[in-house]
Order: structure tokens, then sequence, then C-alpha cells
């Protein structure tokens, strides 16, 4: 397959053909190393402008927002080159603004959950907002995924992408220092989905930055990812409380269905009955990667759909992969598709620091310091 996508593909940029000119349903629409197209995606409420940019290269295509960098589709081809969006999202901003589970969205100051949202750096306390049960989730109430980002889209060499900017000031959701984030989409010729992730501050904060798509490689909308096959390279996973928080324990998965080291379907260990997953209604756990903190993305997980043939690799520089299999989706969304999103319909791979690390000694930290770069990468590369 991937053979014939490089070939259809050269062969269509030879031609010159624009790719929205070829059939939508096949492969042949893949197209190389053109400028990313931008047009309307409604106003929000006090009229600020939405617009939704199109890449396409190497036979992936994206469509972003300005609102939280939202990845709002991502098609790519089955074994037999036919194209299906494999991400959840809406078709329409309000949705976006009002009921958004994160779809697609990049998440920050901090991904995931702190405690109580509060830590504690260089002697002083900080509240932050909090807004699931006592916690701070995926940065609190507007969190980088609720804010209109500036977006400069590039061409470079073979490579397609964007250019997305947000900066967050100081006492910003209760962080302290003026946080500058940029990060940048690049669609390589290869169609990997690549994020580079930076950042500086003005005054010692945390960070912790990560993309929270919902991925379904069969399709958003077509039904449950359980048959949908993963491996992680992780041999321990950060339990937590009824709140999930880590209770600070790198347990082992030996023996537990938190075991993903040898591929298996999602559905295989879900019902398992642990502990630990009774309480999180299914995974929702940050697992520990065996590499640990690299200089460079370095794969860690694989995701399969058996049906259609497609597959994700993920590599990451990061310590941690929150694996979510989408737990409370529960119906009441309806999808891009017009489909609505049941419990376990899509599931989140989120490269990451490990929650709640601002309170735990013995997690990699995720201070920032004046005068450092938080840089970080996660590649995404797929096939059929
Ligand atoms: C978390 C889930 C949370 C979800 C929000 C995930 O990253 O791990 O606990 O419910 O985001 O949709």
């Amino acid at each position: 397959m991937e053979l014939n996508r490089r070939t259809v593909i050269a062969g269509a940029a030879a031609a010159g053909i624009a790719a929205t000119a070829l059939g939508s349903g096949t492969a042949e629409a893949a197209s190389g190393g053109r400028k990313p197209v931008r047009e309307s995606f409604g106003k929000l409420a006090d009229g600020t402008k939405i617009y939704r940019w199109s890449l396409e290269n190497g036979g992936t295509r994206l469509k972003v927002l300005n609102w939280g960098g939202v990845v709002q589709t991502l098609e790519l081809p089955d074994r037999r080159g036919h194209y299906a969006n494999v991400v959840n999202g809406f078709d329409n901003i309000d949705d976006y603004v009002a009921k958004s589970p994160y779809f697609g969205a990049l998440i920050g100051r901090y991904g995931n959950r702190i405690g109580k949202g509060q830590f504690t750096l260089d002697g002083k306390t900080y509240q932050l907002s909090v807004n699931d049960g006592v916690n701070s989730l995926h940065g609190g109430s507007q969190g980088f995924d609720k804010h209109v980002w500036d977006v400069e889209p590039f061409v470079k060499g073979s490579d397609v992408g964007l250019v997305l900017h947000y900066t967050s000031i100081d006492g910003e959701m209760g962080y302290p220092g003026t946080l500058k984030a940029k990060v940048t989409y690049t669609l390589t010729r290869r169609g990997e989905w690549i994020i580079d992730y930076h950042a500086t501050t003005d005054k010692a904060t945390v960070v912790n930055l990560t993309s929270h798509v919902y991925w379904n490689l069969a399709g958003e909308g077509s039904g449950t990812v359980e048959d949908h096959e993963l491996t992680i390279a992780a041999g321990r996973y950060t339990p937590t409380d009824s709140g999930l928080i880590p209770t600070g324990e790198l347990a082992t998965v030996r023996g537990t269905p938190f075991d993903f080291r040898e591929t298996k379907t999602i559905g295989r260990d879900i019902r398992a009955g642990h502990a630990q997953q009774v309480q999180a209604k299914g995974f929702d756990h940050n697992w520990v990667l065996d590499k640990g903190i690299t200089a460079k993305p370095e794969h860690i997980a694989t995701l399969r759909d058996p049906r259609s043939g497609r597959t994700l690799k993920i590599a990451t520089d990061q310590p941690g992969l929150q694996f979510y299999s989408g737990n409370f989706l529960d119906g009441t969304l309806t999808g891009t598709g017009g489909r609505t999103y049941r419990q376990g319909d899509a599931l989140c791979l989120e490269t990451q620091h490990f929650p709640d690390s601002p309170n735990h000694a013995n997690f990699p930290s995720t201070v920032l310091r004046p005068g450092q770069v938080y840089r970080t990468r996660t590649v995404h590369s797929f096939g059929a």
C-alpha cells in the first residue's frame, strides 16, 4: 500500500492536478507540497472569525481550526485506497465552543489533571481553575483548547504545515508567568503528521502540552473501537484515586489488563473488573513509557484497525502516554458525519508528562523557568 500511495501521489503532483479536482473517495486525491488553504468556519458569539485550514501531503488530509488548534478532520486511505475521516469532531463552531470534550484540541497549560488544582513552586502555592470535581483538568475552565490561536501556513521543501501561536498571560487560569506557546503541525511527504511544541515563560511555571485527538481508524461515528489492536511500550502505569489523580505509585502492568506490551484488542480486557478500570469506567490512565524522556522521538505505541487495515504509529520524546478509551462519550454528542458518539466509539493517546507531576517529586519535572525552552515532538505515522 505504501508504494501504491507514493506512486499515485507523485503522478497527481506531476500532472499538476488540484486535489479537489480528483475523486474525494480514493487515494488518487493525494497531493504533495501545496500551501494550506483557508476557509471560513463561522464566528464566535462576539463576532470573532473562525477559520479552517486544509492541508494535504503524502496521502494524509488534515483540517485544522484556529479555535484551540483543533484537528477537525483527519482523512486516511484504507488498504484499498478508500478514505475515511478517522477523528471525532463537529461540523460547526458552536458545538466546539459549547460542548466539546476536547475533540482534536491542543491542551494547555497543563494537559491532564492537577489534584485540587493546587501546586507549590519555589515556596509559593498556586490555586488553579478547578473544572473536574475538585481537580483541574486540561488547563482549567478555559484552557488552550478554548482560545483562538494565530495561524501561519507554510511550505518548506516537501513539507507543508501550520504554525500556531497562543500567549497565555501571567495568572491565566491561576498559572504563574506569561507563557508564549508555539505549536507546529507538519505533514510530510510520507503523510506523517508531526506536532512540535515550543514554549517560553517569564516566571517559573509548569507546562504540559498535548493533543487531544479521538481516534477511530475505521472512521468516526462508525461504532466501537474495541476491536482496534493496541501496543504500548510500557511496563508500568500510574494508578489513580477516584478523582483520577495518580497515587504516586508506578505500578507494574504485568498480569493486569494494563499490559499492552504484546498487541491485543482494546476490548479484550476492558471488562476485566480490575479496581482501577472500574473506577475509571475503562482505561483512562497514564502509561510510564519504558524509554523515559528521550532526546528524539521514539516509537511507543501502535494502533491498528483490522477491518480497514489503517495503522497509526506514535513516536515521542515524552515520558508518558495517557490512553483514554472514550469512557465518557455517552451518546449525547453528534459528530461531523451526523452520527452520535457512544461510549468507546473513539480513543485518545495523549503523549505527555505524567498527570499531577507538580505534586509528585518522584515524577519527571514539568517546571519551566525563564531562559529555558520547552520543546517536545510527537510523530504520527500512518499506513494501511
Ligand atoms: C482524560 C479523561 C477526560 C477526557 C476529557 C482525557 O484526557 O484522561 O479523564 O474525561 O480527557 O474528555
